[in-house]
């Protein structure tokens, strides 16, 4: 599968939404950041270029040569891009009069080409505080709102096209439909699907890995096993799979995961190096640092666990692609580093070992659409997600067994009543963080001074937005009465009722 459409981004936040509305559309997409953008290579059949929140008429604006990509293939520009091409053609941008955030009505002037099956009046979102005061020359309107009059654009004899506003967000009525139209309009076959993803993928994993052996990280959750299962697929006893215990898992998760994997066809190895990661976390509390020593010692452990088997030369991972983007200014992207995913962004440069991620361009949810294609369980496929450095990341502050063993019992006792209740499936993603700081209660008749347990239920797509679950409260009631009575050390439970943004799901 070769065709490609390629999207730059100029740093918006929505540059991942535009991946996955082609996507869903069936069509592969890539994003590159603009600094990185050199050329169109030849599988590239139409580019996007996405929004920024930058102004055109800013000094170091972001931009990319656009007579690389103008002509030789259709190219649908967003936003800051629409702002950017209009701005090379001589149009003024301008401030807008009142920033434009939010819902507005489009006005077409006709429903074909980029506007086909587009009702008028419908309702599109807008978000920028830049306008294209006219329209560029040799261009022709394509649509206008109440507010602006340039609201879209084409380039007259040339597919390239300017929409003001955010045909990605699912607020825009008809923005799939205009997404979907630039993608007809590029002449895609619309072929990429799980089944596809899986074929092509493989194909490459044989080409690039030939008779190399692989070890793969195990960690129980769906990525993980999806990368081991396609890896699998690809070089069958050539991969050994480890799963290592870092001792930042939930409750009784080491065995019960092992026993899940138990009939999968996998070569499993399972390693205990509990040890080596709680020493190395002694002392630590910023949460990047905790981040990178974990990177680092599974590494480690990796690294001398692959010497016990002969030959390794690769080192599989589970990563998925808001692990990428959330790192990516680690390696020089336009958005800011939210995580230092330890998966991507806490690997040594003197790793030993080559790194293969067979998900690397997926969102989650495309990940368990390719593990049901591939029959993988579903007490796999449906478990939330679970994050690399496990329980160092909910425990705020210093790490110790002691408070290992309070968040470890705490949590246990929210998901077994999550699942117990027939809430889990619901719910995208569980679990409970320790607190770092101590409270006063009481209890019997005495003065406690213990610690606070804060539980967080979020529903989401993709992880890369969320919002808290709506649980019921005499279910928030019971939990906390279960945790407060059982767990020792623990006299105060909080619900997490953020949302991401402006919060993350993960606390630190
Ligand atoms: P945040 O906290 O960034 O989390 O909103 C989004 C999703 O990513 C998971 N997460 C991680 N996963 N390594 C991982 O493999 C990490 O370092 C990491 N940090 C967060 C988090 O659990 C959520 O599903």
């Amino acid at each position: 599968m070769k065709e490609v459409l390629l999207i730059i981004d100029f740093g918006s936040q929505y540059t991942q939404l535009i991946a996955r509305r082609v996507r869903e559309l069936n069509v592969k997409s890539e994003i590159i950041p603009f600094d990185k953008f050199e050329n169109i290579s030849k599988n590239t059949m139409g580019v996007i270029l996405s929004g920024s929140p930058q102004s055109v008429n800013d000094k170091n604006a972001p931009s990319v040569d656009l007579s690389i990509i103008r002509k030789k293939v259709p190219l649908l520009s967003l936003c800051y891009g629409a702002q950017l091409i209009a701005h090379n053609l001589g149009a003024k941008v301008i401030p807008s009069k009142s920033r434009e955030y939010g819902r507005s009505k489009i006005i077409t002037v006709s429903q074909k080409g980029l506007f086909k099956d587009v009702k008028n009046n419908s309702q599109v979102w807008m978000s920028h505080g830049d306008t294209i005061n006219d329209l560029p020359s040799g261009c022709k309107l394509l649509a206008s709102t109440n507010d602006i009059k340039v609201a879209a654009y084409k380039i007259i004899n040339e597919d390239t096209f300017g929409i003001q506003f955010h045909p990605e967000v699912y607020h825009t009525k008809y923005g799939k439909q205009i997404i979907s139209n630039f993608l007809d309009i590029c002449n895609f076959s619309r072929s990429w699907t799980s089944e596809s993803f899986i074929e092509s993928t493989i194909k490459k994993l044989k080409q690039k890995l030939g008779n190399d052996k692989v070890l793969m990280g195990l960690s129980g959750g769906v990525d993980s096993t999806v990368a081991a299962y396609l890896l699998h697929r690809a070089i069958g006893d050539n991969l050994v799979c480890l799963f290592v215990d870092n001792g930042l898992l939930r409750k009784n998760e080491f065995d019960s995961v092992l026993a899940n994997y138990k009939d999968l066809g996998l070569n499993i190895y399972s390693e205990n190096a509990s040890d080596i990661f709680i020493k190395n976390l002694e002392g630590i509390t910023d949460p990047e640092a905790k981040r990178k020593i974990i990177g680092a010692t599974f590494v480690e452990v990796f690294d001398r666990c692959s010497l016990k088997f002969k030959n390794i030369k690769w080192l599989g991972q589970g990563t998925i692609y808001p692990d990428v983007i959330e790192s990516v200014s680690a390696t020089g992207g336009p958005s800011d580093t939210i995580k230092s995913h330890h998966n991507v962004g806490g690997l040594p440069k003197k790793m030993k070992l080559k790194v293969i991620e067979p998900l690397r361009n997926l969102f989650k949810d495309e990940v368990r659409r390719v593990g049901f294609a591939l029959n993988i369980k579903n007490e796999i496929i449906n478990r939330h997600p679970f994050p690399g450095p496990g329980l160092a990341i909910r425990i705020m502050g210093e790490i110790d067994v002691e408070k290992l063993k309070i968040l470890k019992d705490a949590d246990f006792i929210f998901i077994s009543y999550l699942k117990k209740c027939g809430l889990y499936e619901s719910v995208w993603q569980a679990g409970a963080i320790l607190l770092g700081d101590s409270t006063v209660g009481v209890m019997g008749d005495g003065r406690t001074y213990e610690k606070v347990v804060a539980l967080r239920a979020v529903e989401s797509t993709d992880g890369m937005t969320a919002d808290w679950c709506h649980l019921p409260y005499d279910f928030l009631s019971d939990v906390s009465n279960q945790i407060i009575n059982k767990v020792n050390g623990v006299n105060r439970v909080v619900y997490d009722i953020s949302s991401k943004p402006p919060a993350t799901i993960e606390w630190e």
